[in-house]
């Protein structure tokens, strides 16, 4: 009887405890390759308070956990719906890429961090006038990635978006290089490519300062970036389209900002040398169209973070610039790309075809 008590308790307990967990997160599914996926859905476990008198509560902060079930032996070009955690509102699918080319449709869009109205009417722009196969963000996801709180706003409202979509993070500086960004998008290196269909995509991270507090570790840790970079360049030189996602642009039209991330500035050589089609960039909340030596830049930072004036446009190279909320549809026909900058009530900002 004296350990049977233990026994009942923890059976009791056990199933209760996981029964009270609030999905707050997803479900949503991430390194989704030809063959391979992984669903993540985040639930709530608990809550903790702090304040500054006992019993006063000044923050409460959900304690957050991410679940992950990977998928292997699947099919290119299909699509899949999953089940997570047997709960009603873990239902979603994803789409595998295909295996060789064939048409399909991208959607880009970052810095939701803030004015959240703005984030949801962004998200219900995108579910309304366009229909991605798989959805990029550009960085600043949430104001601070370090602060738990704010993650289950951010899944909240892309949650219909991304049952439906695979996701593609890339790291802003918001994101604070905090573990919950790792964990929540299970990212080992925060740099990585994919192959769709006949293109390319790299996703960078260039958010350098967050990486260390030691200018040399960060110095390091670019150049090993860059080497990835290069190589990753040469052996997609077959692609069609090489696609390429960070949050830090190497041009901006925002005056106050011009100069302020050299490292990307830098690359701009290499991209043309491998021929980059396209980069989608972030951290200036507007959007900005160049076209540079053959490579086109975008920036496609309107998600909801406060926009901020495209005042200086630099000469020669600028295509568009406007401040306003927008998201970018990328559609893949054949041998063209067709990149639509598109406002919250559907109509077109910029229409691009690239690859012709
Ligand atoms: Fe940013």
């Amino acid at each position: 009887m004296k350990i049977a008590l233990p026994i009942a308790f923890a059976l009791l307990c056990g199933p209760l405890a996981h029964a009270e967990d609030k999905l707050v997160g997803g479900p949503y599914a991430i390194h989704v390759g030809p063959r391979s996926a992984t669903v993540v859905w985040v639930v709530e476990s608990s809550q903790t308070s702090i304040g500054t008198q006992p019993g006063r509560a000044d923050k409460t902060n959900p304690a957050l956990r991410a679940e992950k079930v990977s998928f292997t032996g699947l099919k290119p070009g299909t699509t899949y719906y999953y089940d997570a955690a047997g709960r009603d509102e873990g239902k979603g699918s994803f789409k595998t890429p295909p295996a060789g080319p064939a048409n399909f449709q991208f959607v880009v869009y970052g810095d939701t961090r803030t004015r959240h109205d703005v984030h949801r009417k962004v998200i219900d722009a995108i579910l309304k006038y366009a229909a991605p196969d798989f959805v990029l963000h550009t960085g600043d996801l949430v104001e601070n990635g370090a602060d738990s709180a704010l993650w289950p706003t951010f899944f909240g409202i892309e949650r219909e978006l991304l049952r439906k979509a695979a996701f593609y993070p890339s790291l802003g500086n918001h994101e604070r290089n905090d573990r919950q960004y790792y964990d929540f998008f299970e990212v080992t290196t925060p740099y990585y490519s994919f192959d769709w269909g006949s293109a390319h995509f790299i996703v960078l991270n260039s958010d350098i300062g967050n990486v260390s507090s030691s200018a040399a570790l960060r110095d390091t840790y670019w150049k090993e970036q860059v080497r990835w970079l290069e190589e990753d360049l040469e052996k997609s030189q077959g692609a069609d389209f090489r696609f390429l996602i960070a949050h830090h642009p190497p041009i901006t039209a925002v005056e106050r900002r011009q100069g302020n991330n050299p490292q990307m500035t830098a690359l701009m050589p290499l991209f043309e040398k491998y021929k980059l089609t396209a980069g989608f960039f972030g951290h200036d909340h507007n959007y900005q169209h160049y076209l540079s030596n053959g490579v086109h830049y975008f920036i496609t930072g309107g998600g909801g973070a406060p926009l901020y004036d495209v005042n200086q446009p630099p000469p020669g190279i600028t295509r568009k610039v406007a401040s306003t909320e927008h998201f970018v549809a990328v559609k893949v026909e054949g041998k063209t790309a067709r990149v639509e900058a598109i406002q919250l009530d559907g109509n077109p900002l910029e229409v691009t075809e690239l690859g012709k």
